[in-house]
């Protein structure tokens, strides 16, 4: 393979496998929401899209009612719901794409209602805040006053009922069967009084741990990219990881003991070795922070990463023998030989969740969809 800059290699099929094992885990007949916002978690949006349908998901969700649009853009059919907070234009767009929209307050029903504009009815998802203190309406109350109102609203579709859990992947809490529990009367409502809603609550980790999380609906984002919630093994999960990030090896030079590696010589030899340099950088999305707190497998073995990680190059200690060489592959994330690098290895090191480390990858990374 010739040696590339920086790459993120997407396997789809591992998209569409962890879908395929997401829905077989499925209770009660509830189907599979592919959560495909922010380019599909750094994966990219459309081919991972593309990947979940054939995975058996029926439903994409996105954050942003652009985002809904570009899967429009690109084809996708399939039932599409916009998550997040939308303001009047983006509401105007997620009408046009004909995508389920979610509301929370009277203000923004009635706004869906006025500018629907002959794409009667807009379905609407009415949002019921839990326990994740975020959107959605924390009044039990004002969460059925406005399910009525949508469902006597001509204009407007009464179309779901969905909470979001905030401790789902800390197993053991007590926080998430308490948002469970708390759900589950309106959950019951909605259920008995409109038959045609779709009631939903679980993301990757509530789908994986809870089956009664699993109502009509799941909405699963990083578990589809095979990246596990709760931050151990996806294997444990049957998930297979789709994203591997890869760059070369672009020089090779003879470090003697005290030479200095990178920005502030963070990083010195303490023996005769020889360095490594990978073109890629923080401006790749390599965090700097994984400077002298990261590895890289090159000619299938396992190497530091040492020094200061720049905006396009990282320095890799190889040895006093290597066999690495100019215009050898470096993986980052994923496998090589025997070895393998996952996403949640790259967070912990720098204490954040594997969700960040893919989403951080910016767009000067080739995505290379197989
Ligand atoms: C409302 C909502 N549902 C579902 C998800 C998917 O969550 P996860 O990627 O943990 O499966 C998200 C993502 O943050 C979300 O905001």
């Amino acid at each position: 393979m010739a040696p590339e800059r920086a790459v993120a290699r997407v396997d789809l099929g591992a998209i569409q496998r962890n879908c395929s094992r997401l829905r077989a885990g499925l209770s009660g007949g509830a189907e599979l929401c592919a959560v495909v916002k922010a380019d599909g978690y750094g994966h990219g949006a459309v081919p991972s899209a593309k990947a979940a349908l054939a995975g058996g998901a029926t439903w994409l969700a996105t954050a942003t009612a652009p985002e809904a649009a570009e899967l429009r853009r690109a084809g996708m059919e399939a039932r599409l719901l916009v998550m997040g907070a939308l303001t009047h234009q983006d509401l105007d767009l997620a009408i046009e794409v004909d995508a389920d929209i979610v509301a929370w307050t009277k203000e923004l029903t009635d706004a869906a209602a006025t500018r629907a504009g002959g794409r009667e009815p807009v379905r609407v998802h009415v949002k019921y805040d839990t326990g994740m203190g975020r959107l959605g309406t924390a009044d039990e109350t004002e969460a059925r006053e406005l399910i009525a109102r949508i469902a006597g609203d001509e204009r407007l579709e009464f179309a779901g009922l969905m909470t979001h859990f905030a401790t789902a992947d800390e197993r053991g809490d007590d926080h998430f069967p308490a948002q469970l529990d708390r759900f589950r009367p309106l959950a019951d409502h909605v259920r008995a009084e409109h038959p045609g809603a779709v009631v939903h609550a679980a993301n990757s980790a509530g789908t994986l741990r809870e089956p009664a999380a699993h109502f009509d609906l799941v909405r699963c984002g990083v578990a589809v990219y095979g990246l596990d919630p709760f931050q151990e093994d996806p294997a444990a999960h049957g998930l297979e990881p789709a994203l591997a990030l890869e760059s070369y090896v672009a020089a090779v030079k003879r470090f003697e003991p005290g030479a200095s590696a990178g920005y502030g010589r963070s990083w010195r030899a303490s023996e005769p070795t020889w360095v490594g340099v990978l073109p890629i950088g923080y401006g790749d999305g390599w965090r700097r922070s994984l400077s002298n707190n990261s590895r890289a497998l090159i000619a299938g073995r396992s190497y530091p990463v040492v020094g200061t990680v720049s905006m396009d190059n990282v320095t890799v200690d190889l040895g006093p023998d290597t066999g690495a060489a100019v215009g050898d592959q470096a993986v980052l994330i994923g496998a090589q030989g025997g070895e393998r690098i996952l996403s949640e290895e790259v967070a912990r090191a720098i204490g954040t969740i594997n969700y960040e480390v893919t989403c951080a990858l910016t767009p000067r990374v080739r995505r290379e969809h197989v």
